[in-house]
């Protein structure tokens, strides 16, 4: 797979599949971009939808503004699982923010095992502003797999 191609993002697991823990036992830090994935997390809101409670949203202007050492310098800090949102491919407001994000993550990806992270811990999607749905669902069941994996810190 290339990242020239930007394919749809891998499927994620399920709730069911991924189980389901106590609401608090982990940290979920989800950088969202300005334009798409954060606004429809507004309509996520608006539209009463469920959005896990362990989630930290920090909002960036562009995806690709989103550099591997900032998502392993959040793990190293403490995340549990870290996401990040985009702009479906074609529709990045800086032209090619989100292949670069999407390339990054590709790499962040293989490079995670030899840093001693489980890949399966990180994140990357595409979600418009009209998804608040997708929003919804994307977050609750990577938290649920999170869970399902435990919190990195001790205790948790
Ligand atoms: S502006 Fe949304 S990913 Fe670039």
């Amino acid at each position: 797979m290339s990242c020239q191609t930007m394919p749809n993002a891998a499927p994620h697991p399920t709730t069911k599949e991924a189980g389901a823990g106590a609401l608090g036992e982990v940290r979920i830090v989800a950088f969202l971009c300005n334009w798409c994935s954060y606004a429809g997390a507004d309509k996520t809101g608006m539209n009463q939808l469920p959005v896990p409670a362990e989630l930290s949203v920090v909002r960036v202007m562009c995806s690709g503004r989103v550099e591997p050492t900032l998502i392993l310098e959040t793990f190293q800090k403490g995340a549990d699982g870290v996401m990040v949102l985009a702009c479906h491919p074609g529709d990045c407001h800086y032209k090619e923010g989100n292949l670069r994000a999407f390339c990054r993550a590709e790499l962040l990806e293989r490079m995670m095992p030899q840093l001693g992270v489980d890949p399966a811990r990180f994140y990357f999607d595409y979600v418009s502003a009209a998804e608040a749905e997708k929003f919804s669902q994307v977050t609750n069941d990577f938290v649920a797999s999170i869970r399902a994996l435990g919190g990195t810190a001790p205790g948790r």
